[in-house]
């Protein structure tokens, strides 16, 4: 186990990441753990910090592509109870890094609470969402969190308050190791008007995005403001492939990774698309997919 040594129960060794994922590629991390509490987390994070080791969190996987090689280093997965509560206190809802993003707008709705039900649809935990601001156009996490609770690298745990919290275009300030909890300020509403809200933006995603596939969220994102889907459209680039990547004719900023796909060939159809975009329409476009 080397630097891992004492941690054998909750840490695995050449795990492979691609049933992680939503892409299903990728190879390995070196070690992969899934704590069951904040202290077992904090001490992995205090081992990893003393050894030099590189140590990452892991969501749903939903924004991430694994490369074939893997992954060195410890890779965390909060999966556990501990980090997947979701409660709500008035207009607050406090929501654990790992809880789902999709179960919590679910929650806010039952609850009469507005605000979050714009994100429906949008895969990932909590911790994920706010690290990349996830959202659409008609909102985004950040602007509804008014705290969060982090944990740095060397296992300390801290709370950022709104005077911390900076959020942009898929980005936020918050680069920490974990995001343990956050909490949301929300809006009292009828929960039968905003169910209604959550089912109509649910219906335009399912008919605007590719659903059911093996494929992650959107690839790049938006440069100032114009749709990536639309310019990679326009520069005639749906259903463009290489090897078993393909980019969607639903929506031309997801790629689809048929069953022969590998993490290869999403990184070479990538940059296919960037250099097309760049030679025919003059836009460089930047990834809002992770690579790992
Ligand atoms: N369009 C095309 N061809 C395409 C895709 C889009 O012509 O292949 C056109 C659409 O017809 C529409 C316009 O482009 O007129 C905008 O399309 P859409 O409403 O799908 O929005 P988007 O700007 O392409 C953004 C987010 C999505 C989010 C949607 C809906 C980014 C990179 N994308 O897409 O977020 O779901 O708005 O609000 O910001 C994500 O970030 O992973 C993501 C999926």
């Amino acid at each position: 186990m080397g630097f891992m040594t004492g941690f054998e129960k909750v840490v695995r060794q050449n795990e492979p990441l691609a049933m992680h994922t939503w892409f299903q590629l990728g190879g390995p991390a070196e070690y992969f753990a899934e704590p069951e509490s904040i202290e077992e987390l904090a001490a992995l994070a205090q081992r990893c910090h003393e050894e030099g080791v590189e140590a990452r969190l892991l969501g749903q996987g939903s924004n991430i592509l694994v490369r074939g090689e893997g992954v060195p280093g410890l890779v965390i997965h909060l999966s556990a109870p501990a980090f997947c509560g979701i409660q709500v206190e008035g207009h607050s809802l406090i929501a654990g890094g790992g809880a789902l993003l999709g179960r919590t707008v679910t929650t806010a709705v039952h609850q009469g609470l507005a605000g979050l039900e714009t994100l429906i649809g949008i895969p990932g935990t909590v911790g994920g969402a706010l690290h990349g601001n996830a959202g659409t156009n008609s909102g985004n996490i950040g602007q509804w969190t008014l705290q969060a609770t982090v944990m740095t690298s060397n296992g300390d745990i801290h709370q950022r308050g709104s005077d911390e919290l900076v959020f942009g275009y898929r980005q936020s300030s918050l680069d920490d190791l974990v995001i343990l909890d956050v909490r949301c300020e929300l809006e009292k509403d009828n929960p039968h008007d905003l169910a209604q809200r959550m089912q109509k933006q649910w219906i335009i995603k399912k008919a605007s995005q590719p659903m059911g596939h093996q494929c992650a969220g959107c690839v790049f994102k938006n440069p100032r403001g114009v749709s990536a889907g639309e310019l990679i459209d326009n520069a005639g680039l749906k259903g463009t492939r290489v090897g078993g990547a393909v980019v969607s004719d639903r929506h031309a900023n997801f790629i689809i990774a048929e069953p022969e796909c590998s993490s290869q060939d999403v990184l070479r159809l990538i940059e296919l698309v960037r250099g097309q975009v760049h030679d025919r329409l003059g836009i460089e476009l930047e990834l809002e997919l992770e690579i790992w």
